[in-house]
């Protein structure tokens, strides 16, 4: 997720729980191929011991055949489990110009685009994975006409996102839809992953899996209300863990962001965090308000330093 998943956090919640599998942000081929590719490259970073973890998965975006190679290519030498193709962003600014969810659209541009993935991926290294993310329709819902192309193309794993392009994050998601999917595949007789997405927490992890015969599911936004989400033995509700431990999540989250990052990274974007590090207590609110008005780490960790001192 952008501006989410970067090391530090996808470290933080693989401390607290057990993924199966790790994504990065989504990364724009066309700035990964651009002759100033630092700020996607910084999607992409990694820390040392993260590969040899869990799997880790790179996630790129683009509409240029050309690009998706190279990114794919890119993406490979630096030692990922897999690529994964943004087809399901339904942001105007980036549907406008022919990627992602807009690939709904342009079935025979997505064909293109996953072969020139799965060329450049597997011209560094043959096994890795190879993926889609997607959507189950553009402005009406197509899953069969449009996941049943995609099924085709042999991919490792489709992930499928109930709702269509045009409703953005309205309504829920369809897992009807999603089972149809796994329904295709069944008949089908191909071996690509299934992975459900939308609307995810935990007390419906169990049921979405059995309903639906899904092979996983992928965790977005339910990761903020609950950061044990992906915790297997000794699962605890996240409302029930203490103020303390709350506080120690945030104050390693601000010393890793500033060692990762330092200034490079825009603070404004570690504020998305505060309130899931803040909430379920008396007092919880005036914290956040308070790191919320602050503009560098060292000033959010002394506003945290102070309220400790003084909270009763
Ligand atoms: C802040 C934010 C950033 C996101 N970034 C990405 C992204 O980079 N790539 C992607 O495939 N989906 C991205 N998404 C969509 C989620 O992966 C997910 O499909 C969507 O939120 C629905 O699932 P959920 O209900 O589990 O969150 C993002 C969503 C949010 C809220």
């Amino acid at each position: 997720m952008e501006d989410v998943t970067d090391k530090v956090f996808r470290r933080l919640v693989a401390d607290h729980g057990e993924p199966d599998v790790l994504y990065t942000e989504f990364t724009s081929a066309e700035y990964l191929c651009s002759s100033q590719p630092e700020k996607a490259l910084v999607r992409l970073e990694i820390y040392e011991k993260e590969l040899g973890r869990r799997p880790l998965v790179a996630q790129i975006w683009g509409g240029n055949p050309e690009q998706m190679y190279r990114a794919a290519r890119l993406v490979a030498e630096r030692g990922f489990a897999g690529v994964d193709i943004n087809m399901g962003c339904p942001v105007k600014k980036i549907s406008r110009k022919g990627a992602c969810s807009a690939l709904i659209r342009m079935p025979s541009v997505a064909l293109e685009l996953i072969q020139a993935v799965k060329e450049g991926a597997r011209s560094v290294s043959p096994q890795i994975g190879i993926s889609v993310k997607t959507r189950i329709g553009w402005s009406k819902v197509e899953t069969q006409e449009w996941c049943g192309l995609l099924l085709e193309q042999q991919l490792d794993a489709l992930t499928v996102h109930g709702r269509i392009a045009k409703q953005m994050s309205e309504g829920w998601a369809d897992w009807q839809e999603i089972a149809k999917v796994v329904q295709l595949r069944n008949a089908s007789g191909w071996s690509t992953r299934i992975i459900g997405n939308g609307d995810l927490t935990w007390p419906q992890l169990e049921p979405r899996l059995q309903e639906t015969g899904v092979d996983g599911l992928m965790i977005g936004r339910g990761v903020f209300s609950d950061i044990g989400i992906f915790r297997r033995e000794g699962y605890r509700p996240y409302d029930t863990w203490s103020r303390e431990e709350k506080l120690n999540l945030l104050e390693r989250h601000i010393r890793d962001h500033f060692e990762a990052w330092g200034q490079t990274k825009d603070y404004e974007k570690l504020k998305k965090f505060f309130k899931v590090y803040t909430s379920g207590w008396e007092g919880a609110l005036d914290l956040r308000a308070q790191l919320m008005s602050t503009h560098r780490h060292e000033e959010s960790l002394a506003v945290l330093a102070s309220y400790r001192a003084f909270a009763p």
